[in-house]
């Protein structure tokens, strides 16, 4: 990659780099086949320190489809910090495995397993950045808007790290960033100046709101994410009070565009930050959203681990060994 061996944050990317993955992700789901020896018999370390769905299994198929391996290190099994300190399991996996993917609490474990492992690590989410996530969020919006700058992006909820991602994206990507949160839940100023900073290049704007309606008002994507991430659930039932005028339901969603589609990094708490009504409605694309967290990561693991990988299909001496 240009400016970053592992991928940690979007923010450590040119605009045209994330460009380039955007493109590689849609030429990877186009042509599935192509990609299928790239990463022949490299292995991809999966730690996770909160539960998951779509993150296992889009990794974990997804080095699969490049011709590599996955492995699951649950809680339990490394209890990292605990049982041994991050710079072990680092040196340890590096001499094993060809690149980490990490999902924890602090943002700062994956910055010192990427100081520390001399191999690429990934980011799977931290409780500051999701960025896997904003990758499958834009490229779902290119497939469907046919471009991104100028766009207006408005995520409705919680300034919390979908949203920082979300935010770093677009403001590389040049759309018109708006987060609408309650009081007290803005994202954090940092992010929201270098996503800034960054927009005056690429001429994409930040605008946080305490008003739903404004946000939502002429939107081309509108965006909710749970009130509680994880880690937060004792805060649930405070949050649920908190964030009620902010749920996305169809009077909410109708102050877009006609033609606006609903985005949710998932999984979703119906009833809560969303309806039923919106997430099942025609504009609603969460399960093709979902499914691009395969596409991109592919693009991201090509990226990060390809070497000396050569496209081509799998020779004939490369194919399974047929034992008579
Ligand atoms: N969106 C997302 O990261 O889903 P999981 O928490 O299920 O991995
Ligand atoms: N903000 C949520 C995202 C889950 C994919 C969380 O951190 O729990």
């Amino acid at each position: 990659m240009d400016t970053s061996n592992d991928f940690l944050s979007i923010r450590d990317f040119s605009p045209e780099k994330i460009r380039e993955l955007l493109d590689l992700a849609a030429d990877i789901k186009a042509s599935p086949k192509t990609y299928a020896a790239a990463l022949h018999g490299k292995t991809l370390a999966m730690i996770f320190e909160k539960p998951s769905l779509r993150t296992r299994v889009t990794f974990d198929v997804g080095i699969q489809q490049l011709g590599g391996f996955s492995l699951y290190l649950s809680p339990a099994e490394i209890n990292l910090g605990k049982r041994e300190s991050v710079y072990d399991v680092a040196k340890n996996l590096e001499r094993m495995v060809q690149c980490i993917m990490i999902r924890t609490f602090a943002h700062e474990i994956v910055q010192r397993m990427a100081e520390y492992a001399a191999i690429p690590i990934i980011n799977g989410l931290t409780d500051f950045s999701h960025p896997c996530q904003a990758m499958a969020d834009f490229l779902t919006i290119r497939e469907v808007k046919g471009t991104v700058a100028g766009l207006k992006v408005a995520f409705i909820g919680d300034g919390n790290n979908v949203a920082h991602s979300l935010m770093f994206a677009g403001a590389q990507l040049g759309a018109r960033v708006w987060v609408a949160t309650p009081l007290g839940y803005e994202p954090s100023a940092e992010a929201v100046k270098w996503a800034r900073e960054r927009g005056q290049q690429t001429g994409a704007t930040i605008t946080l709101t305490n008003h739903p309606v404004e946000a939502a008002t002429d939107a081309d994507v509108i965006y909710t994410d749970v009130w509680a991430s994880m880690g937060q659930e004792a805060e649930t039932e405070q949050r649920k009070r908190i964030f009620l005028p902010y749920q996305v339901d169809s009077e909410l969603f109708s102050h877009a565009r006609h033609d606006a589609i609903f985005l949710h990094c998932l999984p979703a708490h119906r009833g809560d930050e969303v309806t039923d009504a919106v997430i099942d409605s025609p504009h609603s694309l969460v399960y093709q959203e979902a499914e691009n967290r395969l596409h991109v990561q592919k693009a991201i693991m090509f990226e990060l681990m390809k070497g000396e990988a050569v496209l081509r299909p799998r020779r004939a001496e490369e194919r399974e060994i047929v034992h008579t």
